[in-house]
């Protein structure tokens, strides 16, 4: 089975399994639609698919997934030349003495990190070569996190990784044949509604925080997603609703108002077996929701788990 090549911020990796679960028997759907990829680790998870799409507004992002899928050999032969991050620079190449800015270059990776930012700049790059150094900045970068500053450069700093792996050949070759049939696209989330027909399935995962319990919807504030472009996503899944496609959303606790009143959808807590199973530490803490049109019992697993936290919590039965 094909896994994430990437390390990415919301991976879900605690509730991968609830999410599949809410989703129709393989049988029931057509293509599959990822319009907030990031890591991809949902569709890796629930691949092969025999066709869909993915989608990211990081334009870079997605262009490292083309280079997966259509060029994986090349890819691993450019990863395998790579040094170790703290390695000198490389004096053959730009950027050794010094960055854009002037300022030193004493360390391979923060070289690594002014070639990727070519393309923000608007100079010439090469799509595989700068697939190349997402991946191995991602592996190399302190927390595998992701950042851009508002240049449009990625500014993360080095890690602390002794034993770094950034080739990864096999996760490349899986990823590259769980891709093979799926087209690639980089923009707003709405581009599913140009895709999505009768019976597609359509996962969106939203930029958000998970809050905790002493969090408030006024608390929760993200720049990059913030409670209008989440109302815009609850338009597009009810658009898709209508066109007959299954549509499962995550998101957080706040967000639930948006759905909760719709007549075709129902909001599970995630988080449920957690809290019932501890003893009472953390009690009252719902990480996250699920948003659904797929029917109950048409869904590839029994979910009537999902919300056994909020009738324990509540006293309902
Ligand atoms: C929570 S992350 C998705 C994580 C993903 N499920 C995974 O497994 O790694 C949200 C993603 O949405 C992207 N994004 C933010 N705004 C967007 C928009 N308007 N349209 C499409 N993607 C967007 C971000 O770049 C980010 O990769």
């Amino acid at each position: 089975m094909a896994e994430p090549v990437l390390k990415w911020a919301g991976g879900k990796r605690q509730i991968l399994h609830e999410i599949r679960a809410c989703f129709p028997p393989e049988s029931d759907v057509d293509a599959y639609h990822e319009p907030f990829f990031g890591g991809g680790a949902l569709f890796f998870k629930t691949g092969p698919h025999s066709s869909g799409t993915i989608n990211d507004i990081n334009e870079r992002l997605m262009s490292f997934y083309r280079v997966v899928r259509d060029s994986p050999n090349a890819l691993i032969e450019v990863l395998e030349e790579f040094d170790g991050p703290e390695s000198d620079p490389d004096p053959n190449r730009k950027f050794s003495k010094a960055n854009r800015k002037g300022k030193e270059v004493d360390q391979y990776y923060y070289q690594q990190r002014e070639l990727y930012n070519r393309r923000p700049n608007g100079e010439e790059y090469d799509e595989v070569e700068e697939a190349a150094l997402l991946m191995y900045l991602n592996r190399t970068c302190y927390n595998g996190l992701y950042r851009e500053n508002n240049s449009g450069e990625f500014n993360v700093p080095i890690g602390r990784h002794s034993s770094a792996d950034w080739v990864q050949a096999s996760r490349i070759m899986n990823a590259s044949r769980a891709l093979a049939d799926i087209g690639i696209y980089y923009g707003d989330f709405s581009y599913v509604l140009d895709h999505a027909t009768e019976d597609d399935l359509v996962y969106f995962d939203p930029p958000y925080e998970p809050v905790s319990h002493t969090s408030s919807f006024v608390e929760y504030s993200s720049k990059e997603f913030d409670t209008e472009e989440q109302e815009r996503l609850s338009e597009v899944a009810v658009e898709l609703n209508e066109i007959g496609a299954h549509v499962v959303v995550s998101n957080s606790p706040p967000m639930r108002d948006l759905y909760q009143y719709l007549d075709e959808f129902r909001v599970h807590d995630v988080g449920a077996k957690r809290h019932i199973n501890s003893d009472g530490e953390g009690r009252g803490k719902v990480g996250e929701i699920i948003v659904t049109n797929v029917p109950e019992d048409n869904r590839r697993e029994k979910t009537a788990y999902l919300d056994q936290f909020v009738e324990t919590d509540t006293g309902q039965t």
